[in-house]
């Protein structure tokens, strides 16, 4: 199926962001004015202001030490005098020598997730004149994001976003780009926390034609037939043990203006729906939170969602690999031998190491698309898991300068990556008796590093980098800037890298 619409609508569910670039702070009429307070930075920027209007009040809180203005400190202020306001909320950003966009996106973020408590109609934040455009952007969608819970399911909602939210002092451009970058990272979240039985193949190729057909993507999906008919033999092999069959989605935006030429960047995604594991079963404890097997295709999603909105100059392909790891009667086993779409003939050793198999495919077919340069998200590994902890993404590569220019970008919206070594050693690990490579390293260690090492064999020569957020992608508690869940992983990150520097 190939479509192709042009029509954008913002997919914000009745929650309106706005800018308001001069309005004075005493003048606001909301709910709720959010003022952001660096360490002893109470005489500067948009706190001062407000400082005079409510006669010195934040600067005798400050000197009382009931307001410090640390890092995620929300103090709120009922009924401030001099405000129209009901509820002056003061957020702390921590020493302004280290303030950055990703201080901002967490800080707005912890601020709104705190408003959208209850209900509101109107909360205002007020935006330093000191932010770069990109820091008010990344402060934007936090705030966005911050008002999504991960409630979906529940009659009564823990958070609901407030119906308008306004930007003080902010260019409307930059509120516009924030809150894009915001829709991004709620769409991604949104995917991860749907419910693996709403939430499958079908359905999240569904997701991504509809997004397709708000950005003015076109969109080529091919189900079981067309897999096989494609020699996609490695993602229907790890499909084969589900009822709900695998689908490939390709998007791809054209916003080069130039039409023809080869694509400037190819995403792509491990979208496994729900990862039990397979006949290499995982314990129940492991598999509850395996409805977030699909983290990588929903960020490519949402990243590809948000740079069609912006309108960036890039040909962007984004491809994702839908499938669902079961043990039905039909399920791919040990010892299979696989031969995947490019030829390459793949030994099952464990079937819980199923991500790979079906980025696989996915790589080889992008690969087909000549692209300039590949980059792939999945939530592959434990090992990566081990090696960084929760909150850092593993970046492997077979180029140096993408590596590099896709980790500026990461941490320049406050994404934590590391990057992790490729030596040509690894690859022994993944030398098969029976097939060309097989699924697995010798026992775990550097298990993170195998899986890339097998995802290399994918790619040609491709400029490439993987990013393994297994740990980034599914926040197990919640935090003060995010509910748990979900958490939209590398979306900002792949949105940055595709701008630029
Ligand atoms: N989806 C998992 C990896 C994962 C683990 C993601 C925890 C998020 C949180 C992946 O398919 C997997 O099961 N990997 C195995 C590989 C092993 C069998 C070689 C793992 O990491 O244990
Ligand atoms: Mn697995
Ligand atoms: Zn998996």
């Amino acid at each position: 199926m190939t479509t192709n619409s042009s029509e954008f609508t913002p997919h914000r569910g009745g929650h309106t962001i706005v800018a308001d670039p001069i309005a004075r702070p005493d003048a606001i009429e909301a709910e709720a004015l959010v003022v952001f307070l660096t360490e002893g930075g109470v005489a500067s920027g948009s706190c001062a202001e407000i400082d005079r209007v409510t006669g010195g009040l934040l600067t005798r809180l400050v000197s009382a030490g009931d307001i410090t203005g640390k890092r995620f400190e929300c103090v709120p202020l009922l009924a401030p005098p001099g405000l129209r306001a009901a509820q002056l909320l003061v957020v702390g950003l921590g020493k302004r020598e280290d303030l950055d966009a990703g201080t901002l996106y967490r800080a707005a973020a912890t601020a709104t997730r705190q408003l959208a408590g209850r209900a509101r109609s109107r909360v205002a934040l007020v935006a330093d004149p000191a932010w770069s455009p990109r820091q008010t952007e990344q402060a934007v969608a936090g705030g966005a994001v911050g008002m999504v819970g991960q409630d979906l399911y529940r009659a009564e909602k823990k958070r609901t976003p407030a119906r308008t939210t306004v930007w003080i002092g902010a260019p409307s451009e930059a509120v516009e780009r924030g809150a894009a970058i915001g829709d991004g990272v709620n769409l991604a979240r949104r995917l991860v926390n749907t419910s693996p039985d709403d939430l499958y193949p079908q359905t999240f190729a569904e997701e991504a034609a509809a997004v397709a057909g708000r950005t003015g993507m076109e969109v080529t999906m091919w189900d079981e037939d067309q897999l096989a008919r494609e020699r996609c033999h490695a993602i229907l092999a790890v499909g084969r043990g589900s009822h709900r069959p695998p689908r490939l989605v390709v998007l791809r935006y054209r916003g080069d203006g130039r039409g023809d030429g080869p694509p400037d960047l190819a995403l792509v995604g491990k979208g496994v729906t729900f990862d039990s594991g397979g006949l290499s079963l995982k314990p129940s404890e492991s598999m509850l939170t395996m409805k977030c097997d699909m983290a990588g295709a929903a960020a490519v999603l949402g990243a590809a969602a948000t740079i069609a909105a912006l309108k960036l100059p890039v040909h962007l392909v984004a491809a994702v690999g839908l499938a669902e790891n079961m043990t039905g009667p039909a399920a791919y086993k040990l010892g299979d031998v696989i031969t995947a779409r490019s030829g390459t003939t793949i030994e099952v050793h464990n079937t819980d190491a199923e991500g790979r198999i079906v980025l696989a495919d996915v790589l080889d077919v992008v690969k087909g698309l000549d692209p300039r340069r590949i980059i792939d998200a999945a939530t592959l590994t434990g090992a990566c898991m081990v090696a960084l902890g929760y909150d850092v993404a593993g970046l492997f590569t077979n180029d140096q300068p993408l590596c590099d220019a896709l980790a500026a970008a990461a941490r320049s919206v406050g994404e934590p990556v590391w990057q992790l070594p490729m030596y040509a050693d690894y690859d022994d690990q993944i030398r098969s008796e029976v097939a060309d490579i097989k699924n697995v390293g010798e026992g775990r260690w550097g298990g993170a590093i195998t899986a890339a090492k097998f995802l290399e064999r994918f790619v040609g020569g491709i400029p490439w980098t993987h990013v393994d957020i297994a740990g980034p992608a599914f926040a197990e508690k919640a935090r003060p800037w995010t509910d748990g869940g979900g958490t939209g992983a590398m979306v900002r990150a792949f949105v940055e890298f595709a701008r630029g520097p």
